[in-house]
């Protein structure tokens, strides 16, 4: 959280030094929702897109648009959400919202906090997550500016299924929800994008008075522009695009999230200098960090927490979680950095070979078809093709260091626990079940066997008895 707040505030001074910063915010995230159409036993808003929950990427944006207090609206007994949210917002007050009444009912079950008198009180969806900080922010400005109220408003194709917003002027006049709508108002292009934000003086005031006598029965909190209006205050709509309000019932509106997501990530990372050469194949994390001249080449995914230095090259069909790649380091293709891979300075690891909580130093190299779980690789030594690091004995898992300079054969196993001393040479096949000295040779294999003329004869004497039978 701390990230997320430092972050916050150096995009807050950014976008508006001058009225925001001093005025304080509560983020109100509902996330009530029922999610049945995602057919899936996890919650909607713990589903990922970028590496991250739905909810993550909304508590985020909250954060990062200067929302310092969050209250998270959830579903009866949706214990799951709750621990998602305090992990990923430790300040996050959690509330319940035991029916499911409406969007300002829900608003109101986190009336506590609105209780505690925030300026900006931002109403935010946990189902839409591409929403951004400097979008929240423009909601935040016009209630500095003196609205009560403001929503966001886009022009869809197709507005069915959409709040109309009606407009009066340059001001708001109401929202009116399609199924309450005239057919003169359900020809309005113009709707609203659900999330909205509310003057934290009149807030408990503006949805205390909303009522449910409309065709779902149900409390709105869009009724709030009507009753701001009613009572002389001002309501703007801020037009914005419909991606930042794009909002996920389905698992296909996963995937099309999804992939509005990678795009601003893709032209995030080569506008800060990464080389993606076919930037529609890369798939990038949210948290994804990659240095000037990074070279990305096609079809690489990155799982979250990747940090990547500068003028390394990542080739193609690489899979990296949770991995570090030093400056200059070559990886790929086809390698597999996970969690805690550690990697230096111009290390080589090539095609078919797997990283696991491993810190491999400046200079090292592992080329081909190899594992390495649970281990130090001094710099500059030299993992032979086949070298797998046998670290797991059934129920435990043991390490092995390998020293500066140590040259590993091709096909050996490390039995760990072991170490292999700096500068000591591996003979190619070797099983290295006890530690190695610094600079000595250690090699296990048979004495080798060869017959003079065996095979000649063995075909032969072969080929004789299948003419007989
Ligand atoms: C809402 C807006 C509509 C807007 C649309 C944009 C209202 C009344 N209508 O409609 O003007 O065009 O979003 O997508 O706000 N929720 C709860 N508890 C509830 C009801 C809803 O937590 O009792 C949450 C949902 O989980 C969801 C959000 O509020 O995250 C919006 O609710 P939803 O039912 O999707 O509202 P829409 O009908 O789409
Ligand atoms: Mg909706």
């Amino acid at each position: 959280m701390l990230a997320f707040n430092q972050c916050g505030k150096r995009l807050m001074t950014r976008m508006n030094a001058s009225t925001l910063p001093q005025r304080s915010c509560l983020a109100i995230v509902l996330a009530a929702g029922e999610g049945t159409r995602m057919r899936s036993s996890t919650p909607k808003v713990l589903h990922a897109i970028g590496g991250r929950t739905l909810i993550a990427h909304v508590l985020s944006a909250a954060t990062e648009a200067g929302g310092a207090d969050i209250a998270v609206v959830v579903g009866p007994g949706r214990d799951d959400v709750a621990a998602a949210a305090h992990k990923l917002a430790p300040q996050a007050q959690v509330f319940e919202q035991t029916e499911r009444l409406g969007t300002a009912h829900a608003v109101l079950a986190a009336r506590k906090a609105i209780e505690a008198g925030a300026d900006d009180i931002l109403v935010m969806f946990a189902d839409t997550p591409l929403v951004r900080p400097e979008t929240l922010a423009q909601l935040r400005q016009a209630l500095a500016d003196g609205a009560a109220v403001a929503v966001l408003g886009f022009t869809p194709k197709d507005p069915s299924g959409y709040g109309r917003l009606v407009m009066d002027g340059k001001q708001l006049a109401a929202i009116v929800e399609e199924k309450d709508a005239t057919p003169d108002q359900r020809r309005i292009g113009f709707v609203n994008g659900g999330l909205m934000a509310l003057s934290g003086r009149h807030a408990l005031a503006l949805l205390d008075k909303i009522g449910n006598a409309n065709a779902k029965s149900e409390y709105y909190l869009t009724d709030a522009v009507a009753v701001a209006r009613d009572r002389g205050l001002i309501a703007v709509a801020i037009e914005t695009a419909e991606d930042d309000v794009r909002g996920i019932n389905t698992k296909a509106q996963l995937a099309e999230t999804e992939g509005v997501l990678q795009n601003r990530l893709r032209a995030q990372a080569m506008e800060a200098g990464v080389t993606l050469v076919a930037p529609e194949t890369v798939f990038l994390s949210s948290d994804t960090k990659l240095g000037r001249d990074v070279t990305i080449e096609p079809n690489v995914v990155f799982g979250p927490g990747v940090t990547v230095e500068d003028g390394a090259t990542i080739r193609s069909f690489s899979h990296l979680e949770g991995a570090h790649v030093g400056r200059g380091a070559r990886i790929g293709p086809f390698a597999r950095l996970r969690p805690g891979a550690k990697l230096g300075t111009d290390v080589h690891i090539g095609n078919f070979v797997e990283v696991k909580a491993s810190t491999i130093e400046d200079g090292a190299k592992a080329n081909h078809l190899a594992y390495i779980g649970d281990a130090r690789v001094g710099e500059g030594a030299n993992i032979g093709a086949g070298t797998i690091t046998c670290n797991y004995d059934g129920v435990d898992k043991h390490k092995t260091d390998i020293g500066k300079g140590a040259f590993i054969g091709t096909n050996s196993s490390l039995v760990a626990p072991v170490s292999i001393g700096d500068g000591a040479y591996i003979g190619s096949g070797s099983v290295v079940t006890k530690d190695v000295p610094g600079d000595a040779l250690m090699f296990e294999r048979a004495e080798p066997v060869t017959k003079p003329g065996w095979a000649a004869r063995f075909r032969a004497a072969k080929a004789a008895r299948k003419k007989k039978s």
